[in-house]
């Protein structure tokens, strides 16, 4: 068999794998902790976490022993029926937001999807649909999130834009407020721009945006995606110290 090597696992990407991703040119053998391995035996600290996935590091022991022993349990049964593992989840996750009900999906771009179908459902008898977003957001790369989200370069080539989406520049309160419209549904901003730069929203601009929402009967979406569940020290980052 022919020995793996970082080079000989890229030739075998470019036969086989779309280059939709722009990938660093390290091919990762192993990881522990904070450290990365190639092939080649090069020790690399990574400093990325599986873009902030990893938050634990990378094969935590509290982390395997519960994902081995729910597998020594029960792993995939869908959504046809009911199981104790993902009402226990949401429960968890109700607790610590202290209201409403949960929606589980698989992607970040399907979540957003789901608050955009979820703020024209709640826009359809006043015909309302406009959302507005904000400048260097990232909300995902389907055909609605890249319509949301504030960067030429994930939209390019593929025209024309989904309707209905707006950007105004981020932590702005007054360009946001003049941006709102009579067909005005919601805005949709993240709690800290991930993609775009490493950018935390002001509270302040959060409690205007909150204000400017319930004043005009529009709904307020977090996109919690990468600054959410812990990454800013409280559970979700709208959550003031
Ligand atoms: C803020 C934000 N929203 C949405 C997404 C899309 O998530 P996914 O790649 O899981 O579709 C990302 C991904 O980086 C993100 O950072």
């Amino acid at each position: 068999m022919q020995k793996l090597s970082s080079d000989s696992i890229k030739a075998r990407f470019s036969r086989s794998v779309i280059s939709n991703y722009g990938r660093f040119p390290l091919v990762v053998r192993e990881a522990r902790g904070v450290e990365l391995f190639d092939f080649e035996g090069r020790r690399y600290l990574d400093m990325g976490g599986g873009i902030a996935v990893n938050c634990l590091g990378h094969g935590h022991p509290e982390l395997r022993e519960a994902l081995a022993n729910q597998m020594g349990h029960l792993d995939h049964i869908s959504n046809l029926y009911y199981f104790e593992e993902q009402v226990r989840v949401a429960e968890e996750i109700i607790q610590r937001i202290g209201i409403g009900k949960c929606f589980f999906c698989n992607s970040g771009a399907e979540a957003n999807e789901a608050i955009i179908k979820l703020a024209r459902k709640f826009g359809d008898p006043s015909g309302r649909y406009d959302i507005i977003t904000t400048e260097n957001s990232f909300h995902g790369r389907t055909l609605a999130t890249i319509a949301a989200t504030g960067q030429d370069k994930v939209r390019k080539g593929f025209g024309p834009l989904f309707p209905g989406f707006s950007q105004v520049p981020y932590n702005d309160l007054q360009a946001m407020s003049q941006a709102v419209t009579g067909s005005t549904i919601a805005i949709l901003v993240e709690g800290v721009q991930g993609e775009g730069g490493l950018t935390p929203a002001d509270a302040d601009y959060l409690r205007g945006i909150r204000k400017l929402c319930d004043a005009h009967d529009m709904l307020f979406l977090m996109d919690g995606v990468q600054c959410g569940h812990f990454r800013t020290g409280r559970f979700q980052s709208i959550q003031g110290s």
